[in-house]
């Protein structure tokens, strides 16, 4: 019997766990839906960024410990704060200039951590995107724990789409998955030819991310150590960083500039 909390710890470790695909949520069921995330998860500020409080599921959570298979939604990777979400919100909130005025698009929101921080910023117009109808539901739950204003969601994969045009893209922890990593490459690569978008993306050192074929047209920003408890609760990995997307034609110019906090 697989047990939630396990579940989740072990797809943090091995990141081969595919996202089941999303149930649909009818209108109906969101106020349903609100009072089972408040009383399924607590808010939490033992990570990165303590002045972002975030509704997470913890091992004081009921759910933690139930069997997988009664958790009634799609895995909640919205209950979690991946590392590489956690690097990228505290490279934000400590560099404010980075996302203030700016149109920010948050791919893979999650818990909305990484569209918080740039709100807290003073981004001028934030999307944050997840194909998880529930986190779009516990995004906005976030925005009224830490009372900023109600974040724009979008819920359909926005992935290869290349017509909007974003100041910058963040990408918390998004390479999991093979499938997932291969379609990222392509289309941040030709996002940022097109565009020219300032492209962050927060990884703790997951191999689909590090076999990125683009890696030489990728900057380290910045590598944090990570907190006590979310180096347990991701079985050993210590830190996590931020990477800036170079275009291919001054990648053969990039720096290494690294600090380790
Ligand atoms: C590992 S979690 C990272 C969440 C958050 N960025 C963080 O770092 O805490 C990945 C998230 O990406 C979402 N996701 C997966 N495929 C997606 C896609 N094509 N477009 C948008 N979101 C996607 C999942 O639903 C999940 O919430």
């Amino acid at each position: 019997m697989l047990l939630l909390g396990t579940r989740l710890a072990g797809a943090a470790l091995r990141w081969r766990l595919p996202l089941r695909y999303p149930r649909q949520l009818s209108g109906a069921a969101a106020p349903d839906l609100r009072a089972f995330i408040a009383g399924n998860t607590e808010p939490v500020r033992e990570h990165l960024t303590p002045e972002v409080s975030l509704r997470l599921l913890t091992p004081r959570c009921r759910f933690w410990s139930q069997p997988a298979h009664l958790w009634p939604f799609s895995d909640p990777y919205w209950a979690i704060y991946w590392p590489g979400g956690q690097a990228l919100s505290r490279y934000l909130l400590d560099n404010p200039a980075v996302t203030r005025s700016k149109r920010v698009l948050d791919v893979g929101s999650g818990c909305g951590a990484s569209a918080i921080a740039a709100s807290m910023s003073g981004a001028s117009h934030i999307l944050a995107n997840d194909i998880d109808p529930v986190a779009a539901v516990s995004i906005q739950m976030n925005c009224e724990l830490n009372k900023i204003p109600p974040l724009l969601v979008a819920t359909e994969s926005l992935v290869g789409k290349m017509e909007e045009k974003w100041d910058v893209i963040l990408l918390g922890d998004m390479f999991y998955d093979e499938e997932l990593a291969a379609s990222l490459h392509n289309w941040l690569t030709e996002y940022k030819q097109l565009h020219g978008s300032e492209i962050l993306i927060g990884d703790p050192g997951r191999s689909q991310f590090t076999h990125y074929a683009a890696q030489n047209c990728l900057q380290k920003v910045i590598e944090y150590e990570l907190p006590e408890i979310s180096r347990q609760e991701n079985y050993g990995l210590t830190s996590s960083s931020v990477w800036r997307l170079l275009s291919s034609d001054i990648a053969g110019y990039q720096k290494h500039n690294t600090h380790l906090i």
